[in-house]
């Protein structure tokens, strides 16, 4: 006879799909408050499934390092396949690792330092289009920045004027993803002349254009033996001719790579600097200590160095604040391949696991006065002491981002060269509110004014 399996504490609802319900409507909040009601670790169903969510720092290093290989991604980055394919973020196994081992060097340090002359000329370039005294949406702005800047820099590519549509098409894909991770989401593919499909394939169509006209300019460059580029583009093109271990690498494949970094490399940044904005308009007390920061490193202002940036101590405490409060991937999920033990609990083979950042970043425990964006905080003996997953806004281990370096590189940069030219001020009508889709992005945008510094 089989042993009935004790669960976590959890909410227990009549309805089945009560719970998937709330979640979906609202995660940040449903989250939060699970994590208040049943502590560190809590299950609920969705359904017939078995959803753990974890809110210790141990059980997330379980899950995400001690016992990494009994989990794989779960149905929530499942979905985002339809678009993504089987690039570094969603495939599995020895092929991700032989993936990565491809991919990573084009993220170490001295690679990085290569590329701060393009993110800093696209950003200067940027600031030159602005106008004193107007109205921008900065999440706008900042998307067009990051994109311009990972394709040129990574990917080897100009975001030309018809490339125009990646922000509304990856919108329109990541709320297509969320449709279908609801209660019976996914009956809503068996139709494909419902609207919402359609808007899909579209927004599709117009991502995989723009990334096959990105790998096809340089498939002509390297038959024509143009001067030879080391981005990892040529990498990927060149390992399709090598046809290393795991075989050759397929057009599918290499599209799936290439649309991932694409999409992943940029998002995320864009969000964070967004984010970053928003709480230095309403924190003028930090801005005006950032500002002083960024002067004080940049006394000639179109001058910059990647020694500068290393300087740059209180603006990687704002953004390491910044990314603590508004966490661009604010929930992790995994499912479990065997049974296996977190804490006291057997968790049976299939089960989800949820870890989120924004819950546990926001953790009273380890963040005293958690709400307040406070980046003083991040005092060399506080870093010290704090447990290692309860901060992680780049994830960890085998699966952690593999962008970390670039992002933190960009987002310094990008800060700084923006605050020591323009004040952006938040605006009465700028709507703030929160959407957690796959990131954590603001709904209605971000409106603010900006204003020359003197
Ligand atoms: C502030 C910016 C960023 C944040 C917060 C962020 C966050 C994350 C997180 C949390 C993961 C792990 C997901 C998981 O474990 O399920 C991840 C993975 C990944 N990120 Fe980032 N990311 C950022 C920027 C970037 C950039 C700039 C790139 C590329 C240039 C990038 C490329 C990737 C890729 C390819 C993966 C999958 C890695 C793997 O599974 O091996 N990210 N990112």
């Amino acid at each position: 006879m089989k042993e009935a399996i004790e669960y976590p504490p959890g909410p227990k609802d009549l309805f089945p799909y009560a719970i998937a319900r709330k979640f979906l409507r609202d995660p940040l909040t449903t989250l939060t408050i699970l994590s208040q009601t049943y502590g560190d670790i809590s299950h609920f169903k969705f359904g017939k499934q078995n959803v753990y969510f974890l809110n210790h720092p141990n059980y997330i290093e379980d899950v995400l390092i001690t016992n990494y290989k009994n989990f794989i991604k779960s149905k929530g980055l499942q979905v985002s396949k339809r678009l993504l394919g089987s690039g570094l973020v969603t495939s599995e196994g020895d092929y991700h690792d032989h993936q990565r081992r491809l991919i990573q060097p084009t993220f170490y340090p001295k690679k990085i330092k290569l590329y701060t002359e393009v993110m800093i000329k696209k950003t200067l370039n940027l600031c030159d289009t602005w106008k004193e005294g107007s109205v921008i949406d900065i999440h706008n702005e900042m998307t067009r920045l990051t994109l311009d800047i990972i394709s040129k820099t990574v990917l080897g590519y100009d975001i030309k004027p018809e490339d125009d549509e990646i922000g509304d098409s990856l919108l329109i894909c990541m709320e297509y993803f969320n449709r279908l991770l609801m209660p019976f989401g996914e009956l809503i593919e068996k139709i494909p002349i419902l609207p919402i499909n359609k808007g899909f394939q579209k927004a599709k169509k117009n991502l995989d254009t723009i990334v096959f006209r990105m790998i096809n300019e340089h498939r002509m460059k390297l038959e024509k033996k143009e001067e030879k580029d080391n981005d990892l583009l040529f990498t990927l093109l060149q390992a399709q001719d090598d046809s290393a271990e795991m075989g050759k690498m397929t057009d599918q494949q290499l599209r799936d790579e290439v649309m991932t970094i694409f999409l992943a490399g940029h998002e995320t940044t864009a969000n964070a600097l967004t984010w970053t904005f928003y709480l230095l308009s309403t924190h003028p007390e930090i801005d005006a200590k950032l500002q002083k920061e960024i002067y004080s490193v940049f006394s000639h202002k179109t001058d910059l160095s990647f020694d500068d940036i290393q300087k740059l101590e209180y603006t990687t405490k704002v953004l390491t604040e910044s990314m603590r409060l508004y966490p661009p991937a604010w929930a992790l999920g995994r499912q479990a391949i065997n049974d296996c033990k977190i804490g006291k609990y057997t968790i049976p083979s299939g089960s989800i696991i949820l870890m989120s950042q924004y819950v546990m970043h926001r953790n009273p425990l380890y963040f005293p006065d958690p709400n307040t964006f406070y980046p003083d905080r991040w005092t060399d003996e506080f870093k010290k002491n704090l447990p290692r997953f309860s901060y992680y806004p780049f994830g960890g281990g085998i699966r952690s981002c593999v962008g970390e370096p670039f992002a933190w590189m960009e987002a310094i940069l990008i800060t700084a060269i923006i605050n020591s030219l323009w004040k952006v001020t938040n605006i009465p009508s700028n709507k703030v509110v929160l959407k957690p889709l796959i990131t954590l992005r603001p709904k209605y945008g971000m409106r603010m004014k900006i204003t020359r510094r003197d």
